[in-house]
């Protein structure tokens, strides 16, 4: 590439799962802290029915409102993207006097062809048809590099069953969970007086059982907490895996695990070496939350995450270390977030990887990194850079 010209990276965020919202808060972050004196970025925004959209290179439009409101793809789409439903915004809007841009949509499905013209794509997507390794294929296909997992890590990653499989086999602390198919659990609800009793093919619900209660029921592809929910006992359990479900029909199951929740960054290393690992955070709930549902992670200003957590030196450098592994058991790349449990006796659960951790300016991923001594610039031309690394090809 031409050393005349800027780098051309584009950030593409929004998407068609629940998590929109948070993509487009870590989205307009990255508009934000990607050093402009390097990177030429465009803005791409996936609207919640899978279009591909040229997005306004407004980062303060992006990010949560005093109200508490969450941003979209749709409140910042470029005008020229006619299928968006938008309405133009305000009358005498300046966004309506730009000419439109070159490549502004494509129909859901469609590769976009802006793909073809820049050097890196920075995937900020969350949850299925962005962080599960569909968007990765096909920029594979595309031939464009991008920054984060690959096609397999990431797919697997995004599977709570196929993750915990991995884990298990490289000898990572996963806890109990049953997997919960529809064939395996009937749809229907406890009626008066068979409440109690349990439905469900017999093996499924001998495991389940053994599993103990409380129970954490949760869509197996699932993130940000939606479609999860604590049961504590078999109506809640019905209750459970029917919310489970309406976000995907494969449904996990788990013991419910008695600890501290515990986190550490990761960022693939320089030139090949061994992944690097911020210092753990703790999470601690703001109040009024039982678990770390949707509300305690974005909404609530109240739940803080302590760095490093009051736990002993060996253990923080063992949730390290585990860290690592998880990310090596993938064959994550770029960046990823490992999440923990450790129990009062000391003990270290892994909950689980998320290839694409949150980015929004006050994400546990930001805040470790900044714990640990680097700046959250500095990490983004990190991840840039190990994008930028990866050669065409199998690697
Ligand atoms: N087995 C469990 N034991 C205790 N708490 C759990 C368990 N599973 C999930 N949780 C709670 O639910 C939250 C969301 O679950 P998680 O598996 O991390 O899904 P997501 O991918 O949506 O973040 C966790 O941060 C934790 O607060
Ligand atoms: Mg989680």
């Amino acid at each position: 590439m031409s050393q005349h010209r800027k780098i051309r990276v584009a950030v593409v965020f929004g998407g068609r799962g629940p998590e929109h919202p948070v993509s487009c808060l870590g989205g307009g972050h990255l508009l934000n802290v990607i050093d402009r004196t390097r990177y030429e970025v465009v803005p791409v925004g996936i609207t919640r029915d899978g279009r591909w959209v040229q997005v306004a290179d407004e980062p303060s439009r992006l990010a949560l409102t005093d109200e508490g409101e969450m941003p979209s793809v749709e409140t910042v789409a470029e005008p020229g993207s006619q299928i968006v439903p938008w309405a133009g915004g305000p009358a005498g809007s300046s966004r309506l006097d730009r000419p439109p841009a070159d490549v502004v949509s494509s129909a859901p499905g469609e590769i976009p062809h802006l793909l073809g013209e820049v050097d890196l794509v920075l995937p900020v997507l969350h949850g299925p048809y962005g962080e599960d390794g569909t968007l990765q294929g096909l920029l594979e296909m595309a031939g464009v590099p991008y920054v984060g997992a690959g096609v397999l890590a990431s797919a697997v990653s995004m599977d709570k069953e196929y993750m915990k499989l991995v884990f298990a086999a490289r000898g990572l602390p996963v806890g109990r969970y049953v997997v919960v198919h529809e064939r395996d659990w009937p749809g229907r609800p406890p009626t008066a007086g068979t409440s109690g009793q349990a439905s469900g093919s017999t093996r499924v619900r001998d495991a389940i059982a053994e599993l103990g209660w409380p129970l954490f029921v949760k869509p197996a592809r699932g993130g940000s907490s939606i479609g999860t929910s604590k049961a504590r006992d078999m109506n809640e359990l019905h209750e459970a895996i029917a919310v489970a479900r309406t976000c995907d029909p494969k449904v996990l199951v788990e013991a419910a695990v008695d600890g501290a929740e515990i986190e550490v960054s990761v960022l693939e290393g320089l030139n090949g070496a061994p992944p690097d690992t911020s210092l753990p955070g703790k999470l601690e709930l703001g109040g009024g939350e039982e678990y770390f549902d949707f509300e305690a992670k974005y909404l609530d200003a109240a739940s803080v995450m302590i760095t490093p957590p009051p736990i002993p030196e060996d253990a923080i450098s063992e949730l390290r270390r585990l860290a690592a592994a998880a990310f090596e058991a993938v064959s994550c790349e770029g960046l990823a977030r490992v999440d923990f449990f450790y129990t009062p006796a000391g003990n270290i659960v892994i909950n689980e990887i998320n290839t694409m951790p949150g980015l929004a300016p006050t994400s546990y991923f930001q805040r470790m990194w900044e714990a640990s001594g680097m700046p959250f610039a500095q990490v983004v031309e990190r991840m840039l850079q190990t994008g930028l690394a990866k050669r065409p090809g199998l690697r």
